[in-house]
C-alpha cells in the first residue's frame, strides 16, 4: 500500500442529517492531524462507517458494508476500518466478535479520540472508545462540508425524552446545546463563505436551551435568520410537545426562515401515542397544527410515522390513516415497527402484529400518502414560486434542480443561473416527487 493511501480516509454516511453532520466533524479532526480525505473508498487506507441504529435494517446495511470490507482486508495488508456513532454506541464491544473486520469503535460523543485510535491501531490491536460526555458539542470544530449551498449547524445533540420504541436515547446521551455565542460564530462563517442555506440540527431542536445566556431555541432561530439574512433557515427535528407559540410567530415574522415544519407524529391513535410515550395526544397535536397554519398559513408540514408498534390494532391503523387524510402533510417518512432491544416497548411490550401486517398497514400509509402529495403537487401547476438553485439537474447540464422553502424538489430550465441563486419559477408540470417549471423574472410586470 502507498504511503498516501494509508493516511487518506473515506467516511461512508448512515442514518439522519445529525449523522451527516457529525461525518463533517469527524472528517475536520482527520484533516487536522494530516490525513487527506480520498474521493473514492477504494482509494483510502483508513475506511469508516459512521452508522445508524434507529431500526433493523438500518443496522442490516452496515452488515453488509462490514462484509465488503472483510474482504478487502484480507486482499489489503494495513486497512483500517473503524465503525462510529450510534451502532457501537448500542452494541459495544460485543461488534468486535461479531464483525472481525473491525479495528476500532467510536460514539458519538467520542470523535476526537479518533485519530488517536487510528494511530494505535497502527500499533496493534483493537480498540473502543465509548463513553458518554454529556458536555461534548464539539464546540469550535470547523465541519468539512461537501457543497458551498447547504450547510447543516448541530445546536443540540442527545434527547431526553423515552419514547418506547427509539434507541437514540441510547445511543446518544442526554440533551446538551450548543453555546449561543459559538452558534453565532459558526453561522457569520457560513455567511461569508457565501451559503445560501442553513439547517439547525438537533434530535430535539426545539428543546435548544443556552441557559447561561437566556436563549430557547426561537430566540435562538431569530437571531441566526438575522445574522444570515441572505440565507434561508430551516431547522429539523421538532418535537410537538416543545412547538411554542413563541417559535411559531418567530417563523412567521422573519421572512428567511422557512415556512415549513417537520413535526413527526407516530400514529394516528391517542391509545398508541400514550404506549409510545409521546408525551402527547392526538387531540393536543392538531391543536399545535391548527395554531401553526392560523399563524403560517402557507406553511408546508412533513412528518414521520410508524406503522404496526405493539399492541396496534386495526382501529388505530385507521387512526393513521386518517390523521394524514385530515392533516395533508407535504410529505412523510413512513416505517414499520423494528423492535430495538433494551427500549422500554421492548422489555414490556409484546411485538405482537405479524409482519405481513406491518408491511400491509404501511403499504396502506405510503399509498394515501403519495396521491395527497400527489395531489398538492398538482395544485402546484400555475404557481410561482421561490426557488434556491442547489445543483445540476441528474438528466440534463440545461436543468438545475433546488427546492422550495417547503422543501419540494423543482427541475427547471437553467438560462442564466447558476447554483447558489434564489429566483422564482413558474410550475409548469409536476411528477410524483419533483415539480417542474421556468424561471421568470423576479418582479412579475
Ligand atoms: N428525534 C427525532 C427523530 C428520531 S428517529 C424525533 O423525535 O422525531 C427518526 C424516526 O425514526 C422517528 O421519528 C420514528 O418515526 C422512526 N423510528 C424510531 N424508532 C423506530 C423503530 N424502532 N421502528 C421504526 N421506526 C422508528
Ligand atoms: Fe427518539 Fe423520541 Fe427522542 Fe425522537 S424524541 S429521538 S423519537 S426518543
Ligand atoms: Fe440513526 Fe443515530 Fe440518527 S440511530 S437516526 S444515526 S441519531
Amino acid at each position: 500500500m502507498s504511503a498516501e493511501r494509508g493516511s487518506s480516509f473515506f467516511i461512508h454516511t448512515f442514518g439522519c442529517q445529525m449523522n451527516q453532520a457529525d461525518t463533517g466533524i469527524i472528517a475536520a479532526l482527520l484533516q487536522a492531524e494530516g490525513y487527506l480525505q480520498a474521493e473514492r473508498e477504494a482509494e483510502a487506507g483508513i475506511v469508516l462507517l459512521n452508522t445508524c441504529a434507529v431500526r433493523e435494517n438500518a443496522v442490516e446495511r452496515v452488515e453488509h458494508f462490514l462484509q465488503h470490507l472483510q474482504g478487502r482486508k484480507k486482499r489489503e495488508k494495513g486497512l483500517i476500518v473503524g465503525v462510529a456513532g450510534c451502532i457501537p454506541q448500542y452494541r459495544r464491544e460485543e461488534m468486535f466478535s461479531l464483525y472481525p473486520a473491525i479495528d476500532f469503535l467510536a460514539g458519538p460523543d467520542t470523535y476526537r479520540t479518533i485519530p488517536s485510535l487510528v494511530e494505535q491501531v497502527r500499533r496493534g490491536g483493537k480498540l473502543a472508545s465509548l463513553e458518554f460526555n454529556s458536555g461534548e458539542t464539539y464546540e469550535g470544530i470547523e465541519p468539512a462540508r461537501d457543497g458551498a449551498t447547504s450547510a447543516f449547524v448541530p445546536v443540540m445533540r442527545g434527547c431526553n425524552n423515552r419514547c418506547a420504541y427509539c434507541v437514540v436515547p441510547f445511543t446518544r446521551g442526554r440533551e446538551r446545546s450548543q453555546p449561543f455565542s459559538s452558534v453565532m460564530l459558526e453561522v457569520q462563517k457560513l455567511v461569508t463563505s457565501g451559503y445560501r442555506e442553513i439547517t439547525l440540527l438537533g434530535q430535539n431542536v426545539n428543546s435548544y436551551c443556552d441557559v447561561e445566556n437566556g436563549y430557547d431555541f426561537s430566540a435562538l432561530l431569530d437571531a441566526v435568520s438575522r445574522e444570515a439574512p441572505l440565507a434561508r433557515i430551516r431547522f429539523t427535528t421538532s418535537h410537538p410537545k416543545d412547538i411554542s407559540e413563541s417559535l411559531v410567530r418567530t417563523i412567521a415574522s422573519r421572512p428567511n426562515i422557512c415556512n415549513a415544519l417537520h413535526l413527526p407524529v407516530q400514529s394516528g391513535s391517542s391509545r398508541m401515542l400514550g404506549r409510545m410515550n409521546r408525551g402527547h395526544t392526538i387531540e393536543e397535536y392538531l391543536e399545535k397544527i391548527a395554531l401553526i397554519r392560523s399563524v403560517i398559513p402557507d406553511v408546508a408540514l412533513s412528518t414521520d410515522i410508524i406503522a404496526g408498534f405493539c399492541g396496534e390494532r386495526e382501529d388505530d391503523h385507521q387512526a393513521s390513516l386518517d390523521l394524514l387524510s385530515k392533516v395533508r402533510f407535504d410529505s412523510a417518512y413512513m416505517f414499520y415497527y423494528s423492535t430495538r432491544p433494551g427500549t422500554f416497548a421492548a422489555e414490556t411490550f409484546e411485538d405482537d402484529v405479524p409482519e405481513p401486517v406491518k408491511k400491509r398497514r404501511l403499504q396502506e400509509i405510503i399509498d394515501l400518502q403519495n396521491s395527497i402529495s400527489n395531489e398538492l403537487f398538482q395544485e402546484a401547476i400555475g404557481t410561482v414560486v421561490e426557488v434556491l438553485a442547489e445543483t445540476e439537474s441528474r438528466r440534463s447540464s440545461e436543468q438545475l434542480m433546488g427546492r422550495t422553502a417547503g422543501n419540494r424538489a423543482v427541475v427547471f430550465d437553467r438560462a442564466h443561473y447558476q447554483p447558489g441563486d434564489l429566483l422564482r419559477v413558474l410550475i409548469t408540470g409536476a411528477t410524483s416527487a419533483t415539480l417542474t417549471g421556468r424561471p421568470v423574472p423576479a418582479v412579475l410586470p
